[in-house]
């Protein structure tokens, strides 16, 4: 947990030893709080070294601990007895100092960092505070602007960030630990500066007036926020620390922790935290899993069609330091597409202060032959499934036959694409989110063929391009866009019930969501969704003319969206779509009267009489159906977690962070609760099958409703992909 030892006869040193982290949970806190009193009163130590085991100073409080009763010493008293020591106490901090490691930190007189250590206060993004002085200690060394920016975005620093803001006081390229021990050395007996040295004797050190800098804080965190407490609670101990003596906004700090701790919020950030690490943990129903599966190696990748996906994936390769062979068809595209590709990458070397983007690493062409020698394929051309069979089958002949080949489809058959090649095993969906260059999801979708290496090797690239892998299975949507097909069509159901696009998109966004679900959809592109209800059948020559408008395929319809497609408004891209734009590819959506008009007589065409759709309504109907389809996900093997699920909609479909994700909502909310609001809504609509409570949801609620990680236990006759 933590060990002692004595070097050049005064020196104590104390290593934090919990891997992987060095976490500080109760033993961990006994143990450092048992030897730092030991060398706090040996008479023949003189000085104090604190360090990490392996690298790692240390990252914190022991998340897993948090919602369970208290138990061993607690930081502060630690921290305080440290700090008030006459003895000088130096950090050595390697690799990361974060949360309560940097409240530690803090609390020593002196802190020696390495060149690629990295510090920070993530507490905002678990749903708290720094808690153990860490807002006190921090505005008082670095002033309020620093320590507000920092406290309630979560940020890390790096080591030289850290030097330039004064929270450490030496960078280091060599061995941190020796050099903090000659620090040591040379601070014996230097005991004047040591006073200066304790944070908690300081005044804030205010460059400017503190509270209009704190009162223009809290403007801007509420309006980032998006409805979660943390950081508004960060800027409220901020205040404390601005206001109040060290001691008193150290009991106003306890108690704006207390009052997080236990917030709902808090858990849904903590279970987003440990979701995000286990969607990593991938098996196959062969027994392959991530600990047992070698990934091959990248080093080329080849990208067919450079439209709006592959450009961001073609950036995203090449800020990973990969080979990309850039493919288009038409020249014109190629032009645009390179033109755009090298403009993102300008633009992110400038923000980075690099001189020169990595453009040697990218080659363009209007041959598929180009791709003879790498290493992986990924395909983002037209959602066209002849399309996309005729360019496998090319692949498998341009290719090298240990070419991975990877699709990017939004949502058709994996398996069909693999079929038409001679290597199954080697097939995968890559599926990237737009912008594929910014946004961090990434479905790695599996199906019956496809290797463990294959799985292996698409994970294993997606986390070097940052992005936060989940493996799904393969069904049409997959995950993310088939429970958002019952999202929107649960929406577009409301405007016929009596909503307006802004009202909707209002509720959700207060809800939490980045953007509601119509600006998202006129941001994608109206046409996008056309385009595949026109495959499956649901609009076209295939439809018999005696269908009526508002049903297909044996259950309500809206065809709403294809109403506007016909009249050419497809969103921002034609200037208007569910909103007005000033212009075409304007960015400002306005509510527009004339869509108000088109919803009226739409309604009276078809005899809906409109009423007053509630705030709840909307949520309920939009967030429970999505999860009542996650259930039905689950129950068919297509994501192997519901935890998987949340880590879908937290990273690909701005879903509120703070609620956890769809599935881990609906927990929250009850599961009975929703059971029973999805019977009342399906009841009074019961041509909307989906709204119909799933199997599983009710075998679920009939057990009492377990946490979210026993559900899969629930699953009868799982023909599980996964
Ligand atoms: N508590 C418990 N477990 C932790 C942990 C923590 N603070 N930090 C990381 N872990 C676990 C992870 O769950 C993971 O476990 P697994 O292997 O079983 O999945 C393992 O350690 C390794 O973590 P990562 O996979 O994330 O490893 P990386 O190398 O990618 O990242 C890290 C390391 C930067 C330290 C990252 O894990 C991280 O950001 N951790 C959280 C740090 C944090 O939020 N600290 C604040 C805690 S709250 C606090 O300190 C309150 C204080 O004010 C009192
Ligand atoms: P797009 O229409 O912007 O671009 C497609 C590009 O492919 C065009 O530049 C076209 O010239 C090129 N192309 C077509 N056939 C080709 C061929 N045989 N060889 C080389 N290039 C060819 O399409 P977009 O939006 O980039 O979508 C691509 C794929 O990614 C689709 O399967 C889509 O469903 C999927 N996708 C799209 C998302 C989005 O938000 N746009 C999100 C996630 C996936």
């Amino acid at each position: 947990m933590a060990r002692y030892s004595r070097t050049e006869g005064t020196i104590a040193l104390i290593t934090l030893s919990n891997p992987p982290v060095n976490a500080l949970g109760a033993a961990v806190r006994r143990t450092i709080t048992d030897i730092m009193h030991r060398a706090l009163t040996d008479g023949e130590v003189k000085a104090v070294v604190l360090c990490g085991e392996n690298g790692t100073f240390c990252a914190g409080a022991d998340i897993r601990e948090f919602g369970k009763p208290p138990s061993g010493p607690a930081l502060v008293p630690l921290i305080h007895d440290m700090e008030a020591s006459e003895k000088p106490v130096v950090a050595a901090i390697e690799g990361v100092a974060l949360g309560g490691g940097l409240e530690i930190a803090l609390g020593c007189h002196y802190r020696i960092a390495h060149a690629k250590a990295r510090l920070g206060f993530p507490e905002v993004m678990l749903g708290l505070i720094p808690g153990a002085g860490g807002s006190q200690r921090l505005p008082r060394l670095i002033g309020i602007p620093a320590a507000l920016e920092l406290i309630t975005t979560g940020r890390l620093v790096s080591a030289q960030e850290a030097l330039k803001l004064g929270i450490v006081d030496q960078v280091v390229d060599g061995n941190t630990i020796e050099t903090a021990v000659k620090f040591a050395l040379n601070v014996i007996g230097v005991c004047r500066p040591l006073l200066s040295r304790r944070l908690s004797e300081r005044t804030p050190a205010f460059s400017v007036d503190a509270a209009a800098v704190l009162e223009e804080g809290m403007a801007r965190v509420k309006q980032r926020a998006r409805g979660a407490f943390a950081p508004v609670v960060c800027v409220q101990a901020l205040r404390a620390a601005a206001t109040l003596p060290y001691s008193r906004g150290m009991e106003t700090e306890e108690q704006l922790i207390n009052m997080l701790i236990d917030s709902s919020q808090a858990r849904a950030l903590q279970y987003c935290f440990f979701a995000q690490r286990n969607a990593r943990k991938w098996s196959l129903p062969s027994g392959a899993r991530w600990n047992n599966s070698k990934p091959r190696a990248v080093h080329r990748v080849g990208v067919v069609g450079l439209g709006t996906m592959g450009r961001g994936i073609t950036v995203s390769l090449v800020k990973a330091g990969i080979s990309v062979v850039a493919v288009e068809m038409e020249e014109k595209q190629m032009d645009l597409g390179m033109r755009a590709v090298l403009g993102m990458l300008e633009r992110d070397a400038q923000r980075r202060g690099d001189t020169r983007p990595p453009t040697h690493l990218l080659t363009f062409t209007l041959s598929l032959q180009q791709l003879g020698n790498v290493d992986l394929v990924i395909e983002a051309v037209f959602e066209d499934m002849a399309l996309k069979k005729r360019l496998f089958t090319e692949l498998c002949n341009v290719c090298k036959p240990s070419t991975l080949l990877c699709t990017n489809t939004s949502g058709l058959d994996v398996d069909a694409l693999a079929v038409v090649t001679h290597r199954r095993s080697l097939v995968v969906g890559m599926h990237f989110f737009a912008p594929a260059n910014v946004m961090k999801l990434l479905e790695v979708v599996c199906g019956p063929h496809s290797s463990a290496e294959a799985v292996a090797t698409a994970m294993t690239l997606g986390k070097r391009l940052g992005k936060v892998g989940v493996v799904v299975g393969n069904c049409p949507g997959f995950v993310g866009n088939r429970m958002m097909k019952l999202y929107l069509d649960q929406a577009y159901f409301l405007l016929e019930e009596g909503a307006a696009p802004e009202q909707v998109d209002q509720v959700l966004e207060e809800f939490g969501f980045t953007m509601g679900i119509f600006k998202v959809s006129d941001l994608s592109g109206l046409d996008v969704g056309w385009r595949v209800r026109k495959a499956s059948g649901l609009i076209g020559p295939d439809v018999n003319p005696k269908t009526p408008s508002r049903w297909r395929q044996g259950c309500r319809y809206s065809p709403l969206p294809d109403l506007l497609c016909e009249q050419g408004h497809l969103g921002q891209k034609s200037g208007r779509g569910w909103y007005l734009y000033e212009t075409p590819g304007g960015k400002e959506p306005k509510p527009d009267p004339a869509m108000h008009r088109f919803l009226q007589e739409y309604r009276s065409r078809y005899g809906l009489t409109p009423r007053h759709v509630h705030a709840h309504e909307v949520i309920e109907r939009c967030t429970y159906a999505m999860a009542n389809e996650g259930f039905r996900i689950l129950e068919e093997g297509i994501a192997a977690r519901a935890e998987d699920i949340d880590v879908i909609y937290v990273f690909g479909y701005g879903w509120p962070r703070h609620r956890g994700g769809p599935m881990f909502h609906a927990a929250q909310v009850g599961l009975a609760t929703v059971l029973q609001r999805l019977e009342h809504y399906h009841q009074l609509h019961p041509d909307v099958p989906h709204l119909q409570p799933s199997p599983l949801l009710q075998r679920l609620v009939e057990a009492g409703s377990p946490p979210v990680h026993h559900w899969r236990e629930h699953v009868q006759h799982l023909h599980s992909h996964l």
